[in-house]
């Protein structure tokens, strides 16, 4: 996910976050765009020294809020900026900014335990109310400052010889490590907003799921699982910004083939790179078992086991529709499928023991619906 972090002054976090990215604590995070209100401020020359796009929108060059806020979106735009980090972010932000961005997806970092004592002198407040504790607080930017949904905190324990300064470097500790991990959930996007986003819950990663994983679940026999599995996929590509392509599943190693032969295509895997990969096998899905038996589609449409001859075209014809099913729940606009098969086939199937031009039942299906197909030996 590309961020677009704003800032004002030292940089402190933005040294953090970018610290945090260097090391791959982003997860998926990654900073595409730097914004400062102001010149000549150290976080600038730090965002540069990154070799990270460094844009500076000194908001008193502007007549209004509006025309700075506008300057501050094309930046954002321009560098294709997914959510927002405020890391020292002077400005108020207003609602209209924020509705740029999809709910949740503005974070700003505060210098105390929200909702206790928000505003610009956390620290010089905290010490005259004797407070014995304080800490950093992530949180969502809302239109009422330092309000929004909490996201994370840190508590700090305040000392009676603490003064501004001292505090603040101690608290300052506590918001480099919780800034950059917050930054990284919502990139996850394990952010989950509730009570009508008024407050936030951080969900569990998600483990580590292979294709095999993904294609277990998809073909598994449960269509509710299925499914569920499908807008998982979908929700991860949104959130990575990726596109979901659905890929035969034998391309990528699955042996769900008649003869059980390992037709994993490295080539298929290489283009693959940069998408969500939906497995799929509209065979299995029909229930013919793994592997699945050998089988004809002839002229008619007529779907016969090599085996025994029988007529199977009412399960293969179900089998692909389920698979066009989960293949719409996920979002899919581009299948990568077998060239040569009675269901998958992009291009050819066999007849009679002889290879004609046609294409399987799924194909068939996905291209009514719209879907883009390509098969293993293309380009
Ligand atoms: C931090 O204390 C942060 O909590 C507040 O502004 C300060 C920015 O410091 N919002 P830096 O520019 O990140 O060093």
């Amino acid at each position: 996910m590309k961020l677009g972090v704003l800032v004002s002054g030292r940089g402190s976090n933005l040294e953090a976050i970018l610290e945090a990215e260097r090391r791959g604590a982003l997860g998926p995070g990654q900073v595409a765009v730097v914004v400062s209100s102001r010149p000549f401020v150290r976080a600038v020359d730090l965002a540069r020294a990154a070799g990270k796009p460094t844009v500076v929108i000194d908001h008193r060059g502007f007549d209004g809020r509006e025309a700075f806020e506008d300057a501050l979106l094309a930046a954002l735009h321009e560098h294709g900026a997914e959510a927002i980090a405020l890391a020292g972010f002077m400005r108020i932000l207003t609602p209209r900014f924020l509705s740029a961005f999809a709910p949740g997806r503005v974070l700003n970092i505060h210098p105390s335990l929200l909702p206790a004592f928000p505003g610009a002198h956390a620290h010089r407040d905290v010490l005259a109310a004797g407070a014995r504790v304080t800490g950093a607080t992530v949180h969502l930017v809302s239109a009422s400052v330092d309000q929004g949904a909490i996201v994370t905190q840190a508590p700090v324990p305040v000392f009676f010889s603490d003064d501004e300064e001292r505090l603040a470097r101690r608290v300052l500790g506590a918001e480099h490590r919780i800034f950059p991990r917050a930054l990284r959930w919502l990139a996850e996007g394990r952010l989950e907003l509730f009570a009508g986003g008024s407050r936030v819950r951080v969900l569990p990663p998600e483990p580590e799921r292979t294709l095999t994983d993904r294609y277990a679940t998809l073909h598994a026999g449960s269509l509710l699982a299925a499914r569920a599995e499908a807008r998982a996929i979908a929700h991860v590509a949104a959130t990575l910004g990726r596109p979901v392509v659905a890929v035969s599943a034998c391309l990528l190693g699955e042996r769900c083939r008649w003869d059980a032969q390992d037709r994993r295509d490295d080539g298929v895997l290489a283009r693959l790179a940069g998408a969500e990969v939906l497995p799929i096998c509209p065979e299995v899905l029909a229930g013919f078992g793994i592997p699945r038996p050998a089988m004809e589609l002839d002229a008619r449409g007529v779907m016969r086991r090599l085996d025994s001859g029988a007529d199977v075209t009412a399960s293969a014809l179900a089998g692909a529709e389920t698979a066009a099913l989960l293949l719409r729940e996920a979002g899919v606009r581009r299948a990568l499928l077998k060239q040569k098969s009675p269901s998958c086939g992009t291009r050819a199937l066999r007849q009679d023991g002889a290879l004609v031009p046609g294409q399987g039942l799924l194909a068939r299906a996905l291209g009514a619906a719209g879907v883009t197909l390509s098969a293993e030996d293309d380009a």
